[in-house]
């Protein structure tokens, strides 16, 4: 029986961006409950034992000591099931933080009030705009004393090279904070929750600062936004609930449905029949005695149904997805099946890798995921020297997994890995010794950069001759220029126009 309904059901896929301490946390828990996915703001800190027993794939979860919970959280408003992509931040920071960005539609944005644009939140930033991601920026923590909003939305506008266009404005900050008003409508909305229309022409000093909004900020527009070229503004505070329903409402009607993919060798739409995804993150298990791990696929096209067979693209590999983890709001019956736009965890043995793409449909590979530069360089030092295949053996398959990045310098036979994160450091050295029974540790690189090299041949060849004891490869053999410093990287970039030294590399 065919019981596919006529039309495709609409997601809004996104990811929050923002620096640790912003408010990801607070935000994420009043979206949610919002949406009527949990019941009490409190649960997605606490990840109580209650929500854990809600389903039995979390059990999976519990067997296997893989932490998927909170990977993807769905929520319904108006319609509409909005599925939000944890990006994780603090110690557990890592290249996945990056990759999960390649899996979303849009972005929100989270920035502190008195804090104002933050190092993590401008990386991530760059990432997005690497794909043009659209992003809706949310001003968090206006019910404190906080920079004034022209200064938040100047530095936003000129540190991230973006049009801003303030959607909202908060009258006062901290101890004066008197509501948001709403920059469309006209109305105030007040600390209680109350919304009526209101003059605020001769407020002070509300009154000359919307006038210079008039005439100093870019209007809302669709297309600006959708392009990654203008993020509009709301102010509010996730904490005390102001702007988020706002926030909630601007996701539904600006924020983008699932997007074509691009792919080999023609691009993936979202209503193409066969189901076609990408592999985004392999979450591997801490627990050594396990070699199980759960890969998160984003769904680009087709209805995707629990028990479907895919082909993995490349290796031509068959995979039965018996027992996906499908994330979903409050019905668990929704979780038989899943449509662009949506995540699903597939349990495997280490068949798939980040990178990869699987389909019931003639073989396409999605384009444009990027390896993102590590930020973090160790050169890897056997205690027994004879292990130097396994070791090679190993880092090349971690590498292809995504877990770390491995390169080997042109000169001398210290191999040196890099990292987004601490915690992937931690992760390579015990699974070395757990899976591939190698002894290895970690020493300090003269390097603490990496730019992957591009240019024509004779430039590249011309540059190698005097930076070979800089340059290194990659798995894939691209070469790699090793800086020590930010200061050398730039000087070198500077002496050496002809050359690009790209912080990304798309999967080759
Ligand atoms: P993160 O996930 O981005 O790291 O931030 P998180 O939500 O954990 O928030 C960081 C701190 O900022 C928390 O305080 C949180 O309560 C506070 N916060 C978040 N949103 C707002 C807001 O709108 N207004 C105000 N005034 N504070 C806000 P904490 O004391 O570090 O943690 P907790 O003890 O409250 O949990």
């Amino acid at each position: 029986m065919d019981n596919r309904p006529t039309t495709r059901p609409d997601r809004r896929t996104f990811a929050i961006i923002s620096h640790p301490d912003a408010g990801k946390t607070t935000l994420t828990e009043k979206l949610l409950l919002f949406g009527g996915a949990i019941h009490a703001a409190g649960e997605v800190k606490a990840r109580g034992a209650a929500r854990r027993a809600r389903s039995d794939w979390m059990k999976i979860e519990q067997q296997r000591g893989i932490s998927v919970t909170s990977s993807v959280m769905t929520f319904e408003r108006h319609g509409l099931t909005f599925n939000l992509l944890d990006t994780p931040g603090h110690e557990d920071f890592s290249e996945d933080t990056y990759r999960t960005l390649t899996a979303v539609d849009s972005a929100v944005m989270v920035i502190d009030a008195a804090r104002g644009i933050e190092a993590q939140t401008r990386k991530l930033f760059e990432v997005c705009r690497l794909r043009s991601v659209p992003i809706i920026t949310f001003v968090n923590k206006v019910d404190r004393e906080g920079r004034h909003p022209f200064d938040l939305l100047d530095e936003i506008a000129s540190d991230l090279a973006l049009d801003v266009s303030p959607m909202n404005w908060p009258v006062g900050m901290g101890g004066t904070f008197e509501g948001l008003y709403n920059l469309a409508t006209k109305q105030l909305t007040k600390p209680d929750g109350t919304t009526a229309p209101a003059d605020l022409s001769h407020h002070e000093p509300v009154g000359e600062e919307l006038a210079l909004i008039d005439a100093g900020y870019a209007a809302f527009d669709e297309v600006a936004y959708r392009h990654g070229d203008l993020t509009p503004v709301f102010f509010g505070s996730a904490l005390k609930d102001f702007g988020v329903t706002e926030l909630i409402d601007a996701l539904a009607r600006f924020a983008p449905s699932p997007r074509p993919q691009p792919a080999d060798p023609a691009p993936v739409s979202p209503d193409d029949a066969a189901v076609t995804g990408f592999i985004f993150k392999v979450q591997a298990n801490m627990n050594p005695m396990h070699r199980d791990r759960v890969a998160f696929m984003r769904l680009c096209s087709g209805k995707f149904r629990r028990g479907m067979k895919l082909n993995q693209v490349g290796t031509g590999k068959a995979i039965a997805v018996h027992s996906p983890i499908l994330f979903f709001a409050r019905e668990r019956e929704t979780a038989e099946e899943a449509w662009p736009g949506d995540i699903i965890g597939i349990p495997n043995h280490g068949t798939l890798r980040v990178g990869d793409t699987l389909t019931d449909g003639p073989p396409k590979t999605i384009t444009g995921l990027p390896n993102f530069a590590p930020e973090i360089l160790r050169r890897i030092a056997l205690r027994d020297p004879t292990k130097t295949k396994q070791l090679r053996k190993a880092l090349d398959d971690l590498a292809e997994e995504g877990i770390i990045q491995v390169f080997y310098p042109e000169i001398g036979s210290q191999w040196v890995v890099g990292v987004v994160g601490q915690l992937q450091l931690e992760v390579l050295i015990s699974r070395l010794e757990a899976e591939y029974k190698v002894d290895a540790k970690l020493e300090p690189s003269p390097w603490d950069t990496a730019r992957w090299l591009a240019g024509n041949a004779k430039d590249i060849d011309a540059f190698a001759t005097i930076h070979r004891g800089a340059l290194a490869r990659d798995r894939d053999g691209a070469l790699v220029f090793m800086a020590k410093d930010a200061w050398e990287l730039n000087y070198v970039k500077e002496r050496n126009p002809a050359l690009r030294f790209s912080a990304t590399k798309e999967r080759a």
